[in-house]
């Protein structure tokens, strides 16, 4: 219940087309529920009583509820459709905008599809919800106690008649809504798993073909697919097998009507056009009670899908700004680990122990170590991508989770292990974290990044548009364009992981050589796998299953480190 006031809460901004909605609605219903008085008084008065001039301003009555039915049918159909839209429109953008937001160790755990199901299947279902749903319901309430109350008014015992189905039909109706509730929520759950086999497949689709497993992602495909149409058929099942039920109960009900009022009429109890006006609300008693039924059914999946949608708008980002952060000034680029600690979410154990160390302004640092050792971890701490277990990690003294997120992200550029490029151009791209950059600084980065060669051989140069994970390029080429992006920052602080192991020698010497340049002046963090790149840096920081194990100079760790120096033997080799 809480769950949908809150999906309700949505049309508050659009509460006059809302209310213009139901106020139509309300008018809808009261035409109807006119009707059949009308239809009486023809058939009463009119016909029965020889009044030809009755007959036709009845006649003419119901052209005009007609007519008003219809403007305000449109009216009620546009409003809700319109104020529902548009929550769907603000939902969507809220979802965006959290999930930009949360930070890194949700995404970890995140399903691309399970996100993308919620930002589109379950949105359209609180839409349907706060749009029709909502308005359907209240007026089938409407008729149901507006027929109850005219059929009592009419008739009472007759009524009493009619109304003793309601309460059968109601228990038919609950039970159907409790058994099929649940089974929205796993249709939901189903869909998003096979939005998560797809989306991975389309990522994956050239590992698919290579190892030829084209056969058995089918089957995994059908497998969910199969398991999604089946929820939906056994919901299906429920529904229809429901409905016939309803109706015989419903015929029951017009049996007796048409047995004991017609009694009544010959014995001139009733009148013929009350009688007709009786079918006529019971017809109507009828259509709202499955209604009721169907948008029970809804109203259940709308709010499955509602809870699934809070769920990630409630989601708390682990990393967040604490009240009163400050603006990190600009920094001169001295980082500091104190003992530092860190286990991922849901992890077993620690990826780093008590990490302790200090770079610093303009010095340039290698991170060494086995695949698996906590390369990639430390450089996550710098920028604050994840939050430290214990211990801290400062930047000129200042603690990074004392500061603002983009004070801090600002001055640090970054490569990641990963490089992804987004559909755009090769300018928009290395361009990304300062759109506004004039060409001159663009192709200032791209030279530096031994990417300007490359770029201008192409037929487009810096227009040419590359795919959303920049097909078309080689390896290197798109961790030229990584490294171009990272450097137009102008960062204080600089970090590298692995940007240089797909290129082959001759470009990473050269790389290597503008770096140099580029690296003066800047704290630098760069993982390496070669010892080449190493050579001559300010400080190597060797890593070992978490733990800092050797530091210092090429010709110090030679002396001093027996892994260090078990590295440098096997690349020499
Ligand atoms: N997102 C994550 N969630 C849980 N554990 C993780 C996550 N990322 C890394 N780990 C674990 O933390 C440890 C260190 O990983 P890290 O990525 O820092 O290694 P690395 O030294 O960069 O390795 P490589 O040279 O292969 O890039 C590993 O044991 C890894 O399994
Ligand atoms: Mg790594």
């Amino acid at each position: 219940m809480n769950i949908l006031w809150r999906a309700l809460s949505f049309l508050r901004p659009y509460w006059t087309t809302a209310t213009g909605a139901a106020f139509s609605l309300l008018m809808v219903t009261a035409a109807n529920l006119a009707l059949p008085q009308i239809i009486r008084r023809i058939i009463d008065d009119g016909i029965q009583g020889g009044h030809l001039s009755t007959v036709l301003w009845g006649a003419l009555v119901l052209v005009g509820l007609a007519a008003m039915r219809g403007v305000f049918n449109f009216a009620q159909g546009f409003w809700s459709e319109k104020a529902s839209q548009n929550v769907a429109f603000d939902v969507r953008n809220m979802l965006y905008d959290q999930i930009q937001r949360l930070s890194f160790s949700y995404h970890d755990r995140a399903q691309t599809g399970q996100l993308l199901t919620r930002l589109t299947s379950d949105v359209e279902m609180v839409r349907q919800f706060t749009g029709m749903g909502l308005f359907q319901f209240i007026n089938a309430l409407l008729m149901l106690f507006g027929s109850a109350a005219l059929l009592l008014w009419m008739n009472w015992q007759l009524a009493l008649l009619t109304l003793a189905t309601v309460p059968v039909v109601l228990a038919v109706l609950l039970r159907l809504i409790s058994f099929i509730r649940p089974l929205f929520e796993q249709a939901q759950a189903k869909l998003g798993r096979l939005n998560t086999i797809l989306q991975e497949n389309l990522a994956g689709i050239r590992v698919v073909k290579a190892f030829t497993r084209e056969e058995f992602e089918l089957n995994r495909f059908r497998a969910a697919n199969l398991e999604y149409l089946n929820l939906n058929v056994r919901a299906l099942r429920l529904f229809s097998s429901s409905f016939p039920l309803l109706f015989f109960i419903f015929n029951l009900g017009t049996g007796g009507i048409v047995w004991m009022g017609g009694e009544m009429v010959i014995s001139k109890q009733l009148s013929l056009g009350e009688l007709a006006a009786f079918i006529t609300y019971l017809n109507y008693l009828m259509f709202p009670l499955l209604m009721v039924g169907m948008l029970g059914a809804m109203t259940a999946r709308a709010a499955a899908s509602a809870r699934r949608v809070f769920e990630i708008l409630d989601a708390q980002p682990e990393v967040t700004e604490r009240p009163g952060a400050i603006v990190l000034p600009p920094i001169r680029g001295r980082v500091a680990f104190e003992d530092v600690s860190f286990r991922y979410a849901g992890s077993e154990h620690d990826s780093l122990s008590h990490v302790s160390f200090v770079v610093e302004p303009g010095q340039t640092v290698a991170i060494l170590g086995a695949t698996g050792s906590g390369k990639s971890t430390v450089i996550n701490l710098i920028p604050r991508f994840y939050d430290v277990t214990a211990g801290r990690v400062t930047i000129d003294g200042y603690d990074v989770r004392d500061v603002t997120l983009s004070s801090l992200r600002s001055q640090i550029g970054i490569v990641l292990q990963e490089t992804v490029l987004f559909s755009g151009t090769i300018r928009d791209n290395i361009a990304y974290g300062r759109p506004d950059s004039s060409d001159e600084e663009v192709i200032a980065a791209a030279r530096a990044a031994q990417a300007h060669d490359f770029i201008t051989a192409l037929p487009d140069g810096y227009q040419t548009v590359v795919g959303e994970r920049g097909m078309g390029l080689s390896g290197g080429q798109r961790q030229r364009i990584a490294i171009a992006r990272a450097l137009l920052l102008n960062p204080r602080i600089l970090i590298l992981d692995d940007s240089t192991s797909s290129v082959d020698a001759e470009t990473e010497y050269q790389i290597q050589q503008a770096l140099e340049q580029l690296m003066r002046g800047r704290t630098s963090f760069v993982i390496a796998q070669r010892v080449s790149t190493v050579r001559s840096v300010d400080l190597i920081l060797v890593f070992d299953a978490g733990r800092l194990v050797a530091r210092g100079t090429h010709e110090q760790l030679l002396e001093e480190s027996e892994i260090y120096a078990a590295i440098v033997h096997s690349q020499l080799l």
